[in-house]
């Protein structure tokens, strides 16, 4: 059976926002034609921003990521889904549940989680100090 039709398809979230997708390019690949992992770090750390910088409403940083497990490889032509979901709001920082889900090219309409990942973000003035999160 080749990589694409392995049987480990899900739903998609219910309960979380689809806040990004994007396919991956060739000139996001490394030698062995597999995505990077550092190219699905930056659309993670883009996608899991939208619901801070929303609850924010203002400038925002990255300060931790707490956690990120590539679950499965990313392949070029995936259409990935991004879906977040707040965990955490506190003094200053906001923190997200980002899961990914991957479209094989050949496979649309069939849901692989390839990657999902905690992170946290800080409300910051125009000083980058941190500064508290407006009530919601
Ligand atoms: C983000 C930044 C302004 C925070 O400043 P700081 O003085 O370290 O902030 P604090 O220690 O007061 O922590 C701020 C908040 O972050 C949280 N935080 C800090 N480190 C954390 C970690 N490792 N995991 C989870 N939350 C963390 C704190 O709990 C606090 O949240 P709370 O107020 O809701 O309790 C500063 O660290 C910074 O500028 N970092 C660089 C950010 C950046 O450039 N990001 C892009 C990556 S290249």
């Amino acid at each position: 059976m080749s990589d694409v039709a392995r049987p480990f398809t899900v739903a998609l979230p219910t309960d979380q926002e689809l806040v990004l997708k994007v396919i991956p390019m060739p000139a996001d690949c490394n030698a062995s034609g597999d995505i990077f992992g550092g190219w699905v770090m930056a659309q993670v750390d883009l996608a899991g921003a939208v619901l801070p910088a929303r609850r924010v409403k203002g400038r925002i940083a990255t300060v931790a990521v707490n956690e990120f497990i590539f679950k499965q490889a990313v392949k070029v032509g995936d259409i990935l889904s991004f879906f977040a979901r707040i965990v955490k709001v506190g003094r200053t920082s906001v923190t997200v549940q980002v899961e990914v889900f991957a479209e094989r090219f050949a496979l649309q309409g069939q849901y692989i989680k390839v990657t999902e990942a905690r992170l946290t973000y800080v409300a910051i003035d125009k000083q980058g100090k941190p500064c508290p999160v407006p009530e919601a």
